[in-house]
């Protein structure tokens, strides 16, 4: 499992150079099975274990996967592929779905494993089945809770998306690139991971029209081709930074960074008293004075990211008077609240709802990363408090987070991964 030891009371100065995304990473590694030519990517982050699963599981398919520096990674899906995805991997990640679109717009058939819930809800995938569904794909349930999809050849339609999910508005998209006719996805997500994949489908001669508003438009059965493509950074990765920077009151410029896709962080960050501005090298952020209470509700995008939920609420202790948070997006999105509890955090939550008193001085202790951000969260937490503080499950905060503990270091945090 291993764990983060994180000596509290240091403050981040510095300047930070921000990852390829993880979370447009994955479904455009799963994209790359539509393409029977090398693809090669670059700015990805090789070095998480989502991103190393998703290679291993493409290789088990069949690709060839040829990584050739730390962030530049060749796929060649023009062998013959497999359509069942193995289950160990599908398991272990929930991002495994990203390859039902794909593989039945490539193969016409595909069968996975149905995934579990996780730490922070249930997490279905009934819109991804509802619209691929849509797309003419037949569905049938196999034993050991394995789903076969299939039937007759794809072709294009309108879809309606109930919520607008992230993954089911990326697999429609990619299924619908290889369907008949044209596909419409109303309601459909608009974050910029979203509008990323759509970017390297149309580089690969797809026409995908729309992303990153509403109602995305797919021209469907356009010959593709290979190609290079350059990823977006990680604005997560970015926004768990300029939280840290807050945090120890410091002053942290990111490099390689979106600002349009965090208005919402920034905004907030400058309700609270933290200065943000745009610089030659990036985004600067620094804190210097007190911090001030505010009140958050997370949200699809452009609303502001449940992903970032989790370090707002870390930071939100040391903010004065009472701030408010209300996840919208994810059910139990809040068990982290209960972990900064130990460290003395005067949180109190109610289903999605939690409401914290500030400033509450911290007390370093032995906590558990009960999911990836939320153990982002609690080493952003023990940044800010005194002694040591120890993180528990690091593996899931090595599935979205490269070389942590030594990239904080480099700010000047005291953090070790201690395997
Ligand atoms: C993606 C991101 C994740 C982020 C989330 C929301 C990746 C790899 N992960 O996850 O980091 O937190 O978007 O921004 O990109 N839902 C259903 N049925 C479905 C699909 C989703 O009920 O078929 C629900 C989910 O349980 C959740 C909500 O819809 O409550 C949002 O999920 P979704 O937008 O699909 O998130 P992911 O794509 O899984």
């Amino acid at each position: 499992m291993g764990q983060f030891v994180v000596a509290g009371g240091r403050r981040l100065a510095g300047a930070f150079e921000v990852s390829g995304s993880k979370n447009a990473a994955l479904p455009i590694l799963a994209a790359t099975t539509l393409v029977a030519a090398p693809v090669t990517l670059k700015g990805v982050p090789l070095g998480l274990s989502d991103v190393q699963h998703m290679l291993a599981m493409l290789r088990e398919l069949g690709v060839r996967v040829a990584p050739a520096s730390p962030s530049r990674v060749t796929v060649d899906a023009s062998g013959p592929l497999s359509s069942v995805l193995p289950e160990q991997y599908t398991r272990a990640m929930r991002a495994s779905v990203f390859l039902m679109g794909p593989l039945l717009g490539r193969l016409g058939r595909v069968t996975v494993s149905r995934p579990g819930g996780c730490n922070i809800g249930p997490r279905p995938i009934d819109m991804h089945l509802k619209g691929l569904a849509a797309l003419s794909v037949r569905f049938d349930d196999r034993p050991g809770g394995r789903i076969e999809g299939g039937g007759a050849s794809l072709r294009g339609a309108v879809i309606y998306l109930d919520f607008p999910s992230v993954g089911a508005t990326e697999n429609v998209m990619m299924a619908a690139v290889m369907a008949a006719g044209e596909t419409v996805i109303e309601n459909a997500a608009r974050e910029p991971e979203v509008v990323d994949l759509a970017q390297f489908l149309n580089a690969m001669g797809a026409e995908v029209h729309g992303a990153g508003t509403d109602r995305v438009w797919i021209r469907g059965q356009l010959p593709l081709h290979g190609g290079c493509y350059e990823l977006i950074p990680d604005r997560i990765e970015a926004g768990t930074v300029a939280i840290a920077a807050a945090v120890t009151g410091g002053d942290v410029t990111l490099a390689h960074v979106i600002p349009e896709h965090l208005t919402p962080l920034w905004r907030k960050l400058t309700d609270m008293g933290v200065e943000v501005r745009p610089s030659a090298e990036g985004m600067r952020v620094s804190a210097s004075g007190d911090l001030a209470a505010a009140s958050l509700r997370t949200g699809p995008h452009p609303g502001f990211p449940t992903d970032l939920q989790p370090l707002m609420l870390a930071l939100m202790t040391q903010a004065a008077g009472c701030s408010t948070l209300v996840e919208t997006v994810f059910e139990n999105r809040l068990r982290h609240a209960l972990e900064m509890r130990r460290m003395g955090a005067n949180v109190l939550t109610d289903g999605r709802m939690a409401v914290i008193y500030g400033p509450t001085p911290l007390d370093g202790a032995v906590v558990e990363a009960t999911d990836l951000r939320a153990g982002a969260a609690l080493i952003v937490a023990g940044l800010a408090a005194r002694g040591t503080t120890v993180v528990l499950g690091a593996d899931n905060v090595a599935r979205g987070y490269e070389r942590w503990a030594e990239r904080l270091s480099a700010l000047g945090a005291d953090v070790i991964l201690d395997p």
